[in-house]
């Protein structure tokens, strides 16, 4: 416990740090992510606020709406029984809510399936090029999930070149945040050694 800080957060701070996040922390295509989750005390929480979202009369896409929230909550611990109580406890909370909607087809093992790549063990800080994470985008059409996988790396790369620009701001904002490359100063090299010819005419004629 020592080695690894291991205190949990009561439950009443638990409360208002979530409470400060919202309204973003409860709707159900907001991601968040715990670096270090313990036995998941911020992700039962988030889970309960977003699942409370999802309307629970006659709503053909309820149970892809269960699926999309519990898909956004990720979480990391370095201690693989820290993570193992924190997926029992995430699917107690899917299957309590779902036990109340009697069309709900879905099952304790898509539930486990979606935990076992959501929440996993791991070293935040070192593992950065390990750790997995995937972003569930639903189709509420053909009832399906576009899955695409990221690195940890990946993720904080991306969010790192990430920025807010508003609607009224998007040409100045995008010039300003992204500082656009100068145009070049010398014109660049053209393609004149016959190497390079030879390769535009080989493409020419496979007609691309
Ligand atoms: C202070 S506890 C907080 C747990 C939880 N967030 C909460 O508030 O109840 C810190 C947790 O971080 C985990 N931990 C420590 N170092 C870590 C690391 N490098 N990567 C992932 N988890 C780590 C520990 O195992 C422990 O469960």
């Amino acid at each position: 416990m020592k080695d690894f800080g291991e205190v949990f957060t009561p439950e009443s701070i638990v409360q208002q740090m979530c409470d400060l996040c919202e309204p973003d922390i409860s709707v159900i295509d907001k991601k968040v992510f715990e670096p270090t989750c313990g036995n998941g005390n911020f992700l039962v929480e988030i889970l309960r606020r977003k699942l409370r979202r999802i309307n629970q009369v006659d709503n053909p896409r309820f149970d892809l709406e269960v699926i999309w929230s519990l898909s956004n909550i990720y979480g990391v611990d370095i201690q693989s029984d820290n993570v193992q109580e924190a997926r029992q406890r995430l699917e107690s909370v899917v299957l309590d809510f779902i036990a109340k909607y009697q069309g709900s087809t879905l099952t304790r093992s898509t539930i486990a399936a979606i935990l076992e790549v959501t929440i996993v063990v791991g070293d935040t800080l070192r593992d950065k090029d390990t750790l997995h994470f995937y972003d569930f985008q639903p189709n509420f059409d053909t009832g399906s999930f576009e899955v695409t996988k990221y690195s940890l790396r990946d993720i904080e790369r991306d969010y790192a070149n990430c920025r807010r620009i508003s609607l009224a701001d998007v040409s100045d904002g995008i010039a300003r945040i992204f500082s656009l490359p100068d145009k070049p100063k010398s014109k660049p090299e053209p393609l004149r050694s016959p190497r390079h010819n030879s390769q535009l005419m080989l493409l020419k004629r496979g007609g691309r």
